[in-house]
């Protein structure tokens, strides 16, 4: 087994569900190794697998067979040990409390995870990180007071942000979190991400529909394709952080954006015609 302290690794991985007639194959033969400090996008249509790779990383889901290992650690016990964090598509706030309540609950009621995860020797303690400072540089130093429901669906999200942040896990998953918002608070909101990632470094697997979104924010993305649901290409982007409006709309991004359309589409065509 290809456990590393300071990787996740997903090796051969398969997974189905159903049977008989019934049966998808979720993913097969998935392999993915994320280093420590990496945002790495994972990019598929619809069906791939992407939140199949998410759940099993989140120790959700169990491999029917292959290996996964979160910074040398089963992932249901990296996930017990609230070494990783999940955000979702729709953000669950707790409706009944504050923006900073939300934000600053999860840290208070950690203590037995606290405890197991010092134990692991893939956990990197870090102190936790202030709740007003990242509500701040998340753009919402002005609505700590107020209520979710007071809140857009982007702020809501934001919040959701700062949360997974603030918990300090060593890895944050991120399942299509900003699909369902406008293009406009889409763009402010992945900048906000961008500055809060690269001040606190945390290991980011981030799943999107959007080629531009995966290019802007990752040091590598990770192009799926479905039935079965597999790795076609892993593509490095080398540009340099931090990553400032100039740079996003310089000729290195574009290229980076045709070279992954590229993949995408002959993911596509080179699929099965039963789509
Ligand atoms: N709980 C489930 N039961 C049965 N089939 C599922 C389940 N979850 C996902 N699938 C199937 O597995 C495949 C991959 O799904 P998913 O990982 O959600 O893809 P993606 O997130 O890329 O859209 C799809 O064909 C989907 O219908
Ligand atoms: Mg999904």
């Amino acid at each position: 087994m290809t456990a590393s302290p300071d990787q996740i690794v997903v090796r051969d991985a398969l997974k189905t569900y159903g049977t008989g007639a019934a049966e998808v194959t979720a993913l097969a033969h998935v392999d993915l190794t994320v280093d420590r400090g990496q945002f790495v996008s994972i990019i598929g249509p619809s069906g791939c697998g992407k939140s199949t790779l998410l759940r099993l990383v989140a120790g959700l889901e169990t491999a029917d067979s292959g290996d996964v290992t979160v910074f040398g650690a089963d992932p249901d016990q990296a996930c017990a040990a609230k070494m990783i964090g999940f955000v979702p598509q729709v953000p669950a706030l707790l409706p009944w409390l504050s923006v900073e309540g939300n934000v600053t609950l999860p840290s208070k009621v950690n203590r037995r995870a606290d405890a197991l995860r010092r134990t692991l020797p893939g956990h990197v303690h870090r102190e936790p990180a202030d709740p007003r400072a990242l509500l701040t540089k998340i753009g919402l130093g002005d609505s700590l007071a107020r209520l979710p429901h007071q809140l857009s669906g982007g702020m809501q999200q934001r919040v959701a942000i700062a949360r997974a942040f603030a918990i300090q896990a060593d890895v944050l998953l991120m399942d299509e979190p900003f699909s369902a918002l406008d293009e406009f608070t889409r763009e402010a909101i992945q900048v906000q991400l961008l500055e809060l990632w690269e001040q606190m470094r945390t290991t980011v697997v981030f799943v999107t529909h959007s080629v531009s979104e995966a290019v802007v924010l990752s040091d590598k993305v990770v192009v799926m394709s479905a039935r079965p649901g597999r790795i076609d290409a892993v593509i490095d982007i080398d540009l340099p952080r931090p990553r400032r409006q100039g740079l996003l709309e310089s000729a290195a991004v574009h290229d980076y954006e045709d070279l992954i359309r590229g993949r995408l589409q002959t993911a596509w065509a080179a699929g099965p015609a039963t789509r």
